[in-house]
């Protein structure tokens, strides 16, 4: 099985893997956690380009082929082998984080976001994505807490640097990509308490496992 977590800044992501992790240890499922960008060794020098602050003048195409190199990456040599072996695999982000940041919000073409996946990831689609929704006036006032406090690198913070607009388009399009696949998506409301949003996610985990 292959689910992934998605969600503007600040949405609580780690947290809720932590527990998924722990229902699957509970239930002696074998699994993977990973993430993107960043999920590789290569990944990992990928992801300390996309996410610098210091990279203002980085451009959306070369955004996206960033990412899309970064995934093409994790899938061959991390996520498709782990799920030959019969494991589960939970990412912290894929596919629609991309259709979301760089296209709805950056405004690339959905198409050419389309045609590089097929390229990349031959269309593997995950069979759950959790959306934590929330507000980014709040997501960002949390991320931006983590940062101040240590608990995230300050040298990762080119998205929290982006307009409230933008995080507002990338929220927006997150709930219409979930408006369009209800089957694969199972939006929470991440605003909640934590441990709300991890009862919500185990009840649905759950009845799929
Ligand atoms: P995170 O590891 O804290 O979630 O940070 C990853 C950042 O990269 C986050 O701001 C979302 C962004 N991102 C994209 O813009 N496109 C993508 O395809 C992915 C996977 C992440």
């Amino acid at each position: 099985m292959f689910i992934t977590l998605e969600g503007i800044e600040g949405s609580g992501k780690t947290t809720q893997i932590d527990r998924i992790v722990k229902l699957l240890n509970q239930k002696e499922i074998p699994h993977l956690t990973t993430r993107e960008p960043g999920g590789t060794p290569i990944g990992a020098k990928i992801r300390s380009i996309l996410l610098d602050p210091e990279n203002r003048d980085l451009v959306p195409v070369t955004e996206l082929m960033l990412y899309a190199a970064d995934r093409a990456q994790h899938l061959e040599t991390c996520v498709k082998p782990a799920l030959d072996a019969g494991k589960t695999v939970i990412c912290d982000r894929y596919y629609d984080a991309t259709t979301v940041y760089q296209g709805f919000a950056r405004g690339l073409d959905l198409n050419l976001i389309a045609q590089l996946h097929s390229l990349c990831c031959k269309n593997l689609m995950p069979d759950i994505t959790f959306l934590l929704d929330l507000p980014p006036e709040i997501g960002l006032k949390r991320a931006w807490k983590q940062i101040d406090n240590g608990n995230r690198s300050a040298s990762e913070t080119r998205f929290e640097k982006e307009t409230l607009t933008f995080h507002r388009k990338v929220r927006e399009g997150y709930l219409q990509l979930a408006q369009n696949e209800p089957e694969r998506f199972f939006v929470i409301d991440a605003a909640q308490k934590a441990r709300h949003v991890s009862e919500k996610v185990i009840e649905t985990l759950s009845l799929m496992l």
